[in-house]
């Protein structure tokens, strides 16, 4: 073994990118569809490889996605495709890759970077914490048949539409105040509503996008800024009842939808846990919105080993729904935080279970509640696995 390099992977390595993949993760897939990833990542430098001389032990790519938190939009670096060499593994490479990762992700001033882990102990070292799921739920189709609405016009939609499925998400999440949901390219936008086997339909507040999924009908995404348009796509989507029995759904738990079927989703509820890191804390602290009428004034001292600007003395307001974190002077009364009690609490877990877990410790008497106030909210929740 030379001495391993962290390279951006080029054109030439994109077959021993693929090789890798193809021990880390199993045969399959839709190569040409990653290699069109794949080739807009390297031309982005969002594409990074390990070598060991000539030879490609790894690589990771990044998403450049938004995410919304606190109903505004952060630019996040979502990491896919992490993979090692199986006979490079256990001696670092991984971390080394993660490394650049995150300094690629500071560089290209994403506030945030996200990841679905396969294993959390690679990550966890390099400071991400657990902040969100996504939720695959399933109901009955003939409930969903029922729900009528049948007085909202709703059209079939494609390729076209996809600014129109943008901006009705956009306004959704706005008034909502999500956190967690991604926002996509464009391009990623216009290629599901093309794909024959996705069936698209918009109303004037909202749309769906579903499919088959072994039998079942499946709903990728359903965004309604209405009850009655709610009722409608649901139920375009029940209208499959006589052939598919379930439909799978994913949306977060307090989706309406939850609200108008009339049986509960059935018991086999499927999770995937996702972790946050921040990046840039101040960039993110600036980008998210926070709850109106909630005022916090409290000192952090944040030690990030990995990404040292993050590191040192800082104070936290927030007002009008809005925060920043600017450097102030250490003092007896901050709340010390790492990386992972800084992405966890920037997601809503409460304070308790972060002490109960050691990642904050110190911190005014009182500063517990606000910091649950602020950073609380809606449920952090993704639709989409990347
Ligand atoms: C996961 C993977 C990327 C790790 O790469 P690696 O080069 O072995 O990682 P490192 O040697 O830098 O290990 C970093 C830490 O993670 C731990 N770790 C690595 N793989 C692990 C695993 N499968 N289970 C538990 N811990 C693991 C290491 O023990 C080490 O922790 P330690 O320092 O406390 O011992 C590699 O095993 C791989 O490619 N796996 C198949 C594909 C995959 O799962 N990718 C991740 C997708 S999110």
């Amino acid at each position: 073994m030379t001495e391993l390099r962290v390279v951006d992977v080029v054109e030439e390595q994109l077959d021993s990118v693929w090789e890798v993949r193809i021990r880390s993760f199993g045969p399959g897939g839709d190569r040409d569809h990653w290699l069109k990833i794949a080739r807009a990542s390297l031309e982005d430098g969002r594409l990074l490889g390990v070598v060991d001389g000539d030879e490609l032990v790894a690589a990771a790519r990044i998403w450049p996605f938004e995410q919304w938190w606190g109903g505004r939009r952060v630019p996040m670096g979502g990491v896919a495709g992490v993979v090692v060499a199986p006979e490079y593994r256990g001696r670092g490479v991984g971390s080394l890759l993660m490394r650049a990762v995150l300094r690629r992700c500071a560089d290209k001033q994403y506030p945030l970077t996200a990841l679905y882990p396969a294993t959390t102990v690679l990550y966890r070292h390099l400071g991400y914490e657990f902040a969100g799921h996504r939720y695959k739920f399933s109901f009955q189709a003939a409930d969903l048949r029922r729900l009528g609405g049948k007085g909202t016009a709703v059209r079939k939609a494609g390729r076209a539409d996809a600014d129109l499925f943008l901006k009705l998400a956009g306004k959704a999440h706005e008034a909502r105040r999500s956190s967690g949901p991604l926002i996509w390219p464009r391009t990623e936008v216009e290629s599901w509503l093309e794909d024959e086997n996705n069936f698209a339909y918009v109303a004037d507040d909202g749309f769906v996008v579903y499919n088959w999924s072994d039998g079942d009908l499946a709903v990728d995404e359903l965004m309604a800024g209405s009850e009655e348009t709610a009722r409608a796509l649901w139920a375009t989507v029940g209208s499959g009842a006589s052939i598919a029995k379930t439909v799978q759904a994913y949306c977060p738990p307090f989706d309406p939808i939850h609200l108008l079927a009339e049986h509960e989703a059935n018991g086999d509820t499927q999770i995937n846990r996702w972790m946050l890191r921040l990046v840039d804390a101040p960039a993110a602290i600036a980008t998210r919105g926070f709850p109106d009428g909630v005022v916090l004034e409290a000192d952090l001292r944040i030690d990030d080993p990995e990404l040292t600007a993050n590191t040192g003395d800082w104070h936290l307001s927030v007002a009008d729904g809005s925060g920043r974190l600017t450097p102030t002077d250490p003092s007896s009364e901050a709340l010390r935080l790492g990386p992972r009690g800084l992405a966890a609490l920037y997601a809503g877990t409460p304070t308790a279970a972060l002490r109960g877990a050691g990642l904050i410790t110190g911190g005014a008497a009182d500063a517990d509640s606000g910091l649950d106030a602020v950073f609380g909210g809606p449920t952090p929740y993704m639709l989409d696995y990347f």
